[in-house]
């Protein structure tokens, strides 16, 4: 898939490296072969660190500074949904091994999963979930365009879709279908909207190239 990985941690005690925290670094943020590999040789040669008990971190989200007392093996998914006030529940808690994409969240502008992400690992990074897509209540034209488009149907998967689809025309708005279609490749939808969804994608490249970038 495309997601990007999250870098190693660089700041603070709680930030020192662990094998789980390692497997999850790269596993998680990512499911291609390659990068999987890559987790596994880096999870082997990771110091075996005990960090034990709840911390208190602070997350940049949507802008705004968020304190969360989490525990180190806290995923960003349970941080953002069941430890942040008001809890953010936009991304979605699917599978939780980081294969279907409905955890999509943005950390420094990449797609991570975030069930596959530690919160931890979020700490000094700009986290940016769905709800902070839209501003002053106007939808994105991703958002927006999905909606025209009959792009969703249960809903489960769309914020997943958005997120990767805004991070893929926030790189490049002329993206060709191919290249969403690589962008959404972790993303499953079991619903099958998925020519909607790319039609939607497309729609809002041409949109946002029409207002200038974005
Ligand atoms: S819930 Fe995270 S990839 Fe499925
Ligand atoms: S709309 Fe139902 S899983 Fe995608």
């Amino acid at each position: 898939m495309s997601h990007d990985q999250l870098q190693p941690a660089d700041a603070g005690d709680v930030r020192a490296a662990f094998t789980r925290r390692s497997l999850f670094r790269g596993a998680g943020a990512l499911a291609a072969g390659s990068i999987v590999a890559d987790a596994a040789r880096s999870a082997a040669a990771a110091p075996s660190v005990r960090l034990e008990g709840a911390l208190e971190i602070e997350l940049s989200i949507n802008g705004a500074a968020q304190k969360v007392k989490v525990e180190p093996r806290t995923t960003l998914l349970n941080a953002l949904r069941n430890h942040c006030s008001p809890p953010l529940t936009g991304a979605k808690l699917v599978c939780d091994r980081g294969s279907c994409g409905a955890c999509t969240v943005h950390v420094d502008g990449r797609p991570v999963y975030s069930c596959m992400t530690l919160a931890i690992d979020a700490v000094g990074k700009k986290v940016t979930t769905v709800e902070g897509l839209a501003k002053g209540g106007e939808l994105t034209e991703v958002q927006r365009a999905i909606c025209e488009h009959d792009g969703s149907m249960c809903g489960f998967c769309t914020p997943g879709f958005v997120m990767s689809i805004t991070a893929c025309l926030e790189r490049k708005p002329d993206a060709t279908l191919d290249e969403i279609k690589h962008a959404c490749a972790g993303n499953l939808c079991r619903c099958g909207t998925y020519p909607h969804l790319f039609d939607a994608a497309l729609a809002a490249g041409r949109a946002l190239r029409a207002k200038g970038g974005k």
